[in-house]
């Protein structure tokens, strides 16, 4: 069907219809699929036109993203405190992949366009293979007039001065793990993809909530309660961070108590220690966060020197075999997938806590290994990318009943 025929059964559909051929006719703008924000709760999105805005709720901050075929594109400008504004879709773009989800371009089918990153700390194969390839240039973190080539420099660790194509894409602000992964109709918004990026929001978040509505049958008397925990300095702290909690009431597990999981212990201390040995005995599933130097070399012996208990005997998570950490996918020591893939796809990480939480022994885990069973990490590389780049990654969706 021809544009102009297909207008006018628009015009006699509906006034909408009007509208949008309306639009089509005087920007030559041909009017792109919307993304409405369903679990997300720091930013906020408008449709004009021929433009979109973008809010942040957090820094107060907005983005004009004008469509580069409308004459608003050629005329107007901002980079303002408040206000910046970008020409989409975007033709390139860089990011600063010290700390970035590169994940969410992959699942919307853009990596290619990332035409500039700051470190090789990628934990994606493909965005690796590419830098690799040369089709990624390396830009100097330090030296912001590099990126003035891109079209726009997206950012998480937004605690950086920012020029003018600075965007800061800041999912780890969000509260639970669907809000995150509902960040990638940020970056959609860009690229004129909202219909991908909510096309894969649709399916992480079906199966997210599938797999919740299961697990949530699995116990019969007791959930099991689990414990993420961390050591750092000679202290042991269990984590306050909301999205985690969540992860383990969705797998149909319980978090130890809020009154003990605002404080911390020194293990140098005894009473200290009695207490979080007697804390442990209630445990049954410990995610140790422990941050490593490197991961390969952490199993179960260390996390045992750092809780420096005598007597484990009453550790049922130790004599049940259920002693995890998320470092299993990890690039050159210092990338894990965890801040990456795991951000955008947050169905696989409920999927490995419901295997720790009611092990079958059949599922084998993405982000999560047991070191009490003595896995091993793996270890990312450009090798391991099996798929064109330049096709969209689909969801990995898990069996669910
Ligand atoms: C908008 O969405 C419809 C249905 O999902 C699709 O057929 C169409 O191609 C989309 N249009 C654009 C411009 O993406
Ligand atoms: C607008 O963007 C599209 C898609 O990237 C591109 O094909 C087209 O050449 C651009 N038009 C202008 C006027 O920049
Ligand atoms: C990025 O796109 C802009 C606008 O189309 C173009 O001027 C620039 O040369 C491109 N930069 C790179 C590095 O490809
Ligand atoms: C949960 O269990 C109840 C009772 O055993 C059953 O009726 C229901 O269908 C189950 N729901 C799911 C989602 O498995
Ligand atoms: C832990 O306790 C020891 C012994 O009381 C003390 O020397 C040390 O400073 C404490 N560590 C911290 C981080 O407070
Ligand atoms: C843990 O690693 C250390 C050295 O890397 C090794 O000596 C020890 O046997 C390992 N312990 C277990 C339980 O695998
Ligand atoms: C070990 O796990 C099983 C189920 O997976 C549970 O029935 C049992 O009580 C657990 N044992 C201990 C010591 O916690
Ligand atoms: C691995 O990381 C180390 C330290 O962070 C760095 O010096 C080295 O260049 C990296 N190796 C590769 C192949 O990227
Ligand atoms: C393992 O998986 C298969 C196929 O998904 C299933 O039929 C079987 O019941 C599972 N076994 C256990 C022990 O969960």
């Amino acid at each position: 069907m021809s544009s102009s025929s297909s207008c006018w059964v628009k015009i006699l559909l509906s006034v909408v219809g009007l509208v949008t051929c309306l639009e089509g006719v005087n920007g030559g703008v041909r009017v792109s699929n919307t993304s409405k924000i369903e679990e997300a709760v720091n930013f906020h999105l408008y449709y004009g036109q021929t433009f979109k805005v973008i809010k942040n709720a957090v820094d107060g901050k907005s983005y004009l993203l004008i469509q580069n075929k409308s004459r608003m594109a050629t005329r107007t400008r901002y980079c303002a405190s408040r206000i910046k504004s970008f020409v989409i879709p975007l033709s390139n773009f860089s990011a600063d992949t010290h700390f970035f989800p590169v994940s969410f371009f992959e699942l919307l089918g853009i990596l290619e366009s990332m035409k500039g990153i700051t470190s090789n700390n990628l934990a994606s194969e493909c965005a690796l293979k590419l830098y690799e390839r040369g089709e990624t240039e390396m830009i100097n973190r330090n030296d912001p007039q590099q990126f003035a080539q891109f079209s726009a420099h997206f950012v998480s660790d937004t605690d950086q001065s920012q020029a003018c194509n600075f965007a800061n894409f800041v999912p780890f602000g969000e509260d639970n793990p669907l809000q995150r992964a509902e960040w990638i109709k940020f970056l959609g918004v860009f690229a004129n993809l909202e219909s991908r990026a909510n096309q894969v929001f649709d399916t992480v978040r079906q199966n997210y909530l599938c797999l919740a509505k299961v697990a949530a049958n699995k116990t019969n008397s007791f959930k099991p309660i689990v414990a993420w925990m961390e050591y750092y300095n000679g202290i042991w702290s269990f984590t306050k961070e909301t999205y985690k909690l969540k992860y383990v009431e969705d797998a149909g597990g319980e978090n130890i108590d809020n009154s003990i999981n605002k404080i911390t212990y020194n293990v140098s201390n005894p009473d200290d220690l009695d207490e979080l040995h007697a804390i442990l005995c209630t445990v049954d599933v410990v995610i140790d966060e422990t941050f490593a130097l490197d991961p390969a070399e952490y199993n179960q012996s260390t996390f045992l020197q750092n809780v420096n208990v005598e007597d484990k005997s009453c550790f049922a998570f130790l004599t049940n075999q259920s002693l995890w950490r998320y470092d299993k996918r990890v690039q050159n020591s210092t990338a894990l997938d965890w801040f990456d893939g795991a951000v955008s796809q947050p169905q696989l990480v409920l999927a490995d806590l419901i295997e720790a939480l009611f092990p079958t022994g059949n599922y084998t885990t993405t982000y999560f290994r047991n070191i009490a069973k003595g896995e091993g990490i793996i270890s990312i590389g450009a090798n391991m990318c099996d798929r064109d780049t330049s096709n969209p990654m689909d969801p990995t969706t898990i069996a669910c009943q």
